[in-house]
């Protein structure tokens, strides 16, 4: 595994993400080197997963005295509610620092459990298993952990890093496409953010990722993705400056992702795909993205059949409620919404130098309808 292995820096731990296909079975060996104190271990999985799945990974656990927990994946699941729950459990079965949780699901089960790991006696040991592409290369990287409110998604949350993540693209055989399409939108807006050749390399191959065709090709879109975060959040984990400029299109995907409740209506990488492609249009709009790279991320789109026409999802009258939530984003810091933008392909706007009114953002979306 060892072309296979990338090392996530950061200030406050240095942890390995392991790629590969067929590498679930390999879990007991890698706690067992990565954290040899583990006695007990709390799987927080997905109920969704084919049965086949969670068996194998108990089978490679037997040494462990095991704990299951199976959980609906949708935004509810993130709940303070469901968390409490779990820690009282964990509590009362005497888990200890030294004990580990496992994720075993996309990034809902990813944030919920990290958060818990985080909260339980200051920090149980963590080891993430993403299922979902989404969160192989972006929701299991970079520490946040997340929990909603009725005020909005992710508004209750620490940051705290895995001990490792074991991204295995066997696991991906059963994801529906529109998941992977959705996953695949995180690895765009890498490309977009950070790297134009990783871009043209997109333009590429991104239907044998979507189609699951190659697994090289699939591991290496994962590995390299999951790079450029960690080059990110290696710089800024807290999201104080640089880390900003991972939330290009996302301060529209919260607007759009709240419009809809949340719900699985627009799921959040379809959110996000949405974002972009808008956030895009408007950089192009102030005149800092060229007609050229703009017609560039639209041919792309095209290509992959992508998310892009609002007009097909909102209605005119959704515009104030998309707003809404756009203000409750935690990124604002006074009155005005705060974006990140694009100069380039590959490079963003500066974070905290664009931000824009409510009432423009409005008048801007109408354009639209
Ligand atoms: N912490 C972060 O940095 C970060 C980053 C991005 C997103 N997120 C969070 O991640 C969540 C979205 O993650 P997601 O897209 O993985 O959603 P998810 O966890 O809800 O999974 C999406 C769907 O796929 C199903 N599924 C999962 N694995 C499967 C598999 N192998 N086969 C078949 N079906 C499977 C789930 O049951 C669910 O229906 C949001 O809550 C978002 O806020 C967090």
């Amino acid at each position: 595994m060892k072309n296979n292995k990338l090392i996530i820096q950061t200030k406050t731990k240095s942890y390995p993400i392991y790629f590969g296909n067929n590498i679930l079975e390999k879990i007991s060996v890698l706690i067992k080197k990565n954290l040899p104190s583990v006695k007990k271990v709390c799987i927080i999985s997905d109920i969704k997963l084919k049965k086949k799945l969670l068996k194998k990974l108990i089978i490679s656990l037997k040494k462990y005295d095991v704990k299951i927990f199976k959980l609906q994946s949708n935004e509810k699941t993130k709940s303070i509610g469901v968390a409490n729950k779990i820690i009282e459990k964990l509590l009362k079965d005497n888990f200890n620092r030294s004990d580990c949780v496992i994720a075993f699901g996309g990034g809902v089960i990813g944030d919920l459990s990290a958060f818990i790991s985080n909260l339980t006696k200051r920090g149980l040991k963590f080891v993430n298993i993403p299922t979902t592409l989404l969160a192989q290369v972006d929701a299991s990287i970079g520490g946040k952990t997340g929990i909603n409110t009725n005020q909005g998604k992710n508004l209750i949350g620490t940051y705290y890093q895995p001990d490792f993540v074991l991204s295995d693209v066997s696991i991906l055989k059963s994801l529906p496409e529109r998941e992977m399409v959705a996953g695949y939108g995180e690895i765009l807006k890498h490309s977009l953010i950070l790297d134009k050749k990783f871009f043209f390399w997109l333009s590429k191959n991104g239907k044998k990722i979507i189609n699951k065709k190659n697994n090289n090709v699939l591991i290496n879109a994962i590995k390299k993705s999951c790079k450029i975060k960690s080059k990110i959040i290696q710089q800024d984990e807290k999201e104080k400056n640089l880390r900003m400029i991972l939330n290009f299109g996302h301060t529209f995907a919260h607007g759009f992702e709240g419009a809809k409740n949340f719900s699985k209506k627009l799921n959040h990488g379809e959110a996000v795909l949405l974002g972009m492609i808008i956030a895009s249009d408007l950089s192009n709009k102030k005149k800092l993205l060229s007609q050229r790279d703009l017609l560039l991320i639209k041919k792309h789109y095209l290509k992959l059949n992508l998310v892009m026409n609002i007009k097909k999802i909102f209605k005119k009258n959704e515009i104030n409620k998309i707003l809404y939530f756009m203000k409750k984003d935690k990124k604002n810091v006074d009155e005005k919404i705060n974006l990140i933008l694009l100069k380039k392909i590959g490079k963003t706007t500066d974070p905290k130098k664009i931000s824009m009114k409510a009432n423009q953002i409005k008048n801007f979306l109408k354009l639209y309808f």
